[in-house]
């Protein structure tokens, strides 16, 4: 079935591509690095198929600012269509509705079509009866592979589509130095080394100049070296505009069990930054308390800071904490020291392993 068109006759729906079987990413079968794969839950981890819950969707959707009287929406790993859902069921009830909503919708993994097909005839029977004119067009493709050759500017390079609106979830997973996705990404001028920030990187660049990103996120691009490449394009494109925290790791995917810290992220195609950016946070609980505070965006993204790190202080005592730190010069590095985060394993701190043995052995 690959490559085949699909049309469903009489309906705005169209699904222009399909792939048969097991998804694969750049030629390679998923699962083929890693046998746990081949259970449906190593397929789903695989494929980074954690679905947004309602709640969670209907805030990302609530985020958009602009009012535009065309929206041409980008959905990236669509999976069931749980975000194009929200944001279609936001605009409906929206005193500056759009005239038409124009969906186009990736998602690698063949047996999410169906689902996401329904989810989106659905939005087209609500925004008929919202007086809006819809259609929408689901690619079962891999969205690095389609995207790479649009946003290419080499000889190589496509035609480019203009989003001025994208909505998404992408997939968290590591990608090896040496694999086909990584330089795939690197001849679109793409460096990073997880499939997250390479959906964000090319969505930014399929954006509209004033196009608007709300994505749902790990929180480890905001800071760290190996995410450096990534932040330093996309903080130079973008403007940020929200950011919102949860309190505890777990609370956005608590169903999948997912401990990693995430963030939502609504962000302008803009190279001109706002004076604040408004950084909030929740327990993750439906109907929980949001607290908010603006935060001067120097505060947030320093334009001093060669790092590009980005500060995440959701409250005034947090603040407080970064001025402070602020004020040392001096970086643990001039002092000697140097800091692990997360679990201390021996292997990585062999030479105190072996002090440890030798003490142990004088006992
Ligand atoms: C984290 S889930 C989010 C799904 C949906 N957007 C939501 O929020 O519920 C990511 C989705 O991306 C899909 N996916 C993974 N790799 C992909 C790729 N290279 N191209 C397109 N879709 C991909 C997965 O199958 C999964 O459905």
């Amino acid at each position: 079935m690959a490559g085949q068109g699909w049309y469903y006759a009489g309906q705005l729906v169209t699904i222009t591509r399909m792939h048969a079987g097991v998804p694969t990413l750049n030629g390679q079968t998923l699962g083929s690095e890693n046998s746990t794969a081949s259970s449906a839950a190593g397929r789903r981890h695989e494929l980074g198929q954690f679905l947004t819950p309602t709640p969670i969707a209907n805030f990302m959707a609530s985020l958009f600012e602009t009012h535009w009287r065309r929206v041409d929406l980008l959905d990236a790993g669509a999976g069931a269509g749980a975000l194009s859902a929200a944001f279609v069921r936001r605009q409906c009830i929206s005193r500056h509705k759009p005239r038409r909503i124009s969906i186009t919708a990736y998602e690698l993994d063949a047996t999410l079509i169906g689902t996401l097909q329904e989810t989106l005839n659905g939005c087209r029977r609500e925004c008929e009866r919202a007086g809006i004119q819809f259609s929408a067009t689901v690619l079962n493709e891999d969205f690095i592979n389609a995207a790479v050759p649009m946003v290419r500017s080499d000889l190589f390079g496509s035609h480019q589509p203009r989003f001025n609106a994208a909505i998404v979830n992408p997939p968290y997973r590591k990608i090896r130095s040496d694999s086909a996705t990584r330089l795939l990404l690197r001849s679109a001028d793409i460096e990073t080394g997880n499939l997250y920030t390479g959906f964000m990187a090319l969505i930014m660049k399929l954006l509209a100049n004033d196009g608007e990103m709300v994505a749902i996120t790990p929180r480890s691009f905001c800071n760290g070296p190996y995410f450096k490449p990534f932040r330093m394009d996309f903080l130079a494109a973008m403007s940020l505009r929200r950011l919102h925290v949860f309190e505890s790791r777990s609370a956005a995917f608590r169903k999948d069990n997912i401990l990693q810290e995430n963030i939502i992220i609504q962000a302008v195609k803009s190279p001109s930054k706002p004076e604040r950016v408004i950084i909030s946070s929740s327990s993750g609980e439906t109907n929980g308390v949001i607290t908010e505070r603006k935060a001067a965006y120097h505060e947030v993204v320093s334009p001093n800071d060669p790092e590009w790190f980005v500060h995440l202080a959701s409250e005034d005592g947090g603040a407080r904490v970064r001025a402070m730190m602020h004020r040392h010069s001096t970086s643990l590095a001039e002092l000697g020291l140097s800091v692990s985060t997360g679990r201390v394993v021996d292997f990585r701190a062999g030479n105190f392993s072996a002090v440890n043995r030798a003490m142990i052995r004088r006992r």
